[in-house]
């Protein structure tokens, strides 16, 4: 039975879940997950779940399952574990780096029911791409308790690096390549490399990803702030002011529009940016968008406070008008994603541009509380249906960068990536509890309504009302698909 979204949840929300019980972890024999809500990008429904092995066996009415572990799931909603698209873990950054590792980063993110990341592996300029992937791997093999894949970030294409684009995508699975317009002198590429990339990735089925923002104009900015004595968190806010993203993000798409690479925007914090993947679409054009939880729910206000610098990535938090407008831009479908750019630091990293604005590393903490935030933010205030939630936070993840139907859905054959979730359920983010490793949040004392219960992966409960029942390995790294820029 079909039924109309909103008035099945409010009905829905009318009972609350009770505690599930799950007795056993290892599902050799199957899971049956009886009496839950399933939501997907496209259906609401209730049905049961059939998992065995590592995928979803069967969907409908009444199922039964000799020898399975039957679960009650009354009164949650049964989802695609989140795919969380931008997080960089472990990564070297600023003279530091980032706190989470594989280990502690894919466990948070399965705590807050994210099933799979893709992290960035960034090339040092003189160097290859597989000298990058070599150390990348080194620092992930045997560490994930989830599921990763990751993107590749050209700092330096030359006629060696584009000969290794085909190899990434055919042989390693790796079909998306991250571009820099900005940090100049560190892993910026110019507009030459970037249209000699673009040709490249496109010739062998593989999409182009880009940190959208002007790094002359920024890096102009920021010098002259600093000449100034102009040297709190607020001027790193206003060295990176909404043209300068706005700016890049036309110029990204024209040189994409040229190329007719798949092209796809990390991280889109402003109203100005917005405008121009809507001038792309004017000609026939998708440019993909991905905004941050983040820049849909805090704002530059926060730059004036003293701890402003916990608050400090790249592009900084805007203005409410733009919290509007990207709200609206998901509801619309110019937006396709929401991430996280999960790049966390630890107070006494935070401290080393105590002095100066421009050497506090930055980046933020979010990869635990993606899906929760934006459930109770999102769905819960009646901004996006839960439908939007799952297609965000999962379905449009998966399907750009080259995982769907494998992952991102509920589907008969899909990965058992799913979550419980409850969305009664009260709760109140802090450091004190999260398992991020940092010792602050962004989102301190904040009231959420909706809260994962049990996060599965490929078949097995991985947390279970906060309690971790898989080993540090379990998780496995994702070939990708070629993509094609469609949806
Ligand atoms: O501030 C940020 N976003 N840090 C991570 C690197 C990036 O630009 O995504
Ligand atoms: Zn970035
Ligand atoms: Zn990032």
């Amino acid at each position: 039975m079909q039924l109309n979204a909103w008035s099945f949840a409010e009905d829905n929300y009318l009972f609350s879940a009770f505690d599930i019980a799950i007795k056993q972890y290892d599902h050799t024999m199957g899971l049956l997950i009886k009496n839950g809500t399933v939501v997907t990008a496209a259906d609401f429904h209730r049905a049961d779940v059939l998992i065995e092995g590592e995928h979803v066996k069967a969907i409908g009415h009444d199922l039964k399952a000799d020898g399975a572990e039957v679960v009650d799931a009354k009164g949650m909603f049964v989802m695609p574990g989140g795919i969380d698209p931008h997080v960089h873990l472990d990564m070297p950054f600023m003279g530091t780096f980032s706190s989470d590792d594989y280990s502690t980063g894919t466990l948070a993110a399965l705590h807050g029911g994210t099933t799979t990341v893709i992290d960035f592996i960034l090339q040092t300029q003189g160097k290859s791409l597989r000298h990058a992937l070599e150390t990348w791997q080194g620092r992930m093999n045997g560490n994930l308790f989830g599921d990763l894949s990751w993107h590749m970030a050209v700092t330096d294409f030359n006629d060696d690096t584009k000969k290794e684009v085909k190899e990434m995508i055919e042989q390693e699975g790796i079909t998306s390549f991250k571009t820099f317009m900005a940090y100049k002198g560190a892993l910026m590429i110019d507009d030459r490399q970037m249209v000699g990339l673009m040709n490249e990735v496109k010739a062998h089925g593989g999409i182009v990803t880009v940190h959208a923002t002007n790094g002359d104009m920024i890096d102009f900015l920021v010098q002259k702030h600093r000449t100034e004595g102009k040297l709190s968190p607020l001027y790193h806010y206003l060295s990176q002011p909404e043209i300068t993203e706005a700016e890049a993000t036309g110029r990204f798409a024209d040189m994409a529009s040229y190329t007719g690479v798949p092209a796809y925007i990390v991280h889109m914090t402003c109203e100005g940016a917005l405008n121009h993947v809507r001038e792309a679409a004017r000609r026939n054009q998708r440019v993909l968008a991905e905004t941050c939880i983040q820049y849909l729910l805090l704002d530059a206000s926060l730059y004036e406070k003293p701890d402003g610098a916990k608050w400090v990535m790249s592009p900084p938090l805007r203005e409410k008008k733009d919290q509007a407008a990207l709200w609206g831009a998901i509801d619309q479908g110019t937006v396709q994603v929401v991430a996280t750019d999960h790049c966390p630091f630890s107070m006494e990293q935070k401290a080393m541009g105590k002095d100066d604005f421009s050497k506090i590393p930055n980046g933020h903490p979010a990869i635990e509380h993606r899906m929760e935030l934006l459930f109770s933010e999102g769905v819960n205030k009646k901004r996006i249906t839960v439908n939007k939630f799952v297609e965000v936070t999962a379905t449009n993840p998966a399907k750009i960068f080259g995982m769907f139907p494998r992952k991102g859905t509920i589907g008969i054959g899909s990965d058992a990536d799913i979550i419980l979730f409850d969305p009664n359920e009260k709760h109140t983010l802090s450091a004190k509890t999260h398992h991020m490793n940092t010792d602050y949040s962004g989102y301190e004392g904040m009231q959420l309504t909706g809260k994962v219960k049990t996060t599965i992966l490929r078949g097995q409960v991985a947390v279970h009302n906060g309690e971790v029942k898989i080993k540090k390995g379990y998780g496995q790294f994702v070939k990708r698909n070629k993509v094609s820029g469609m949806l």
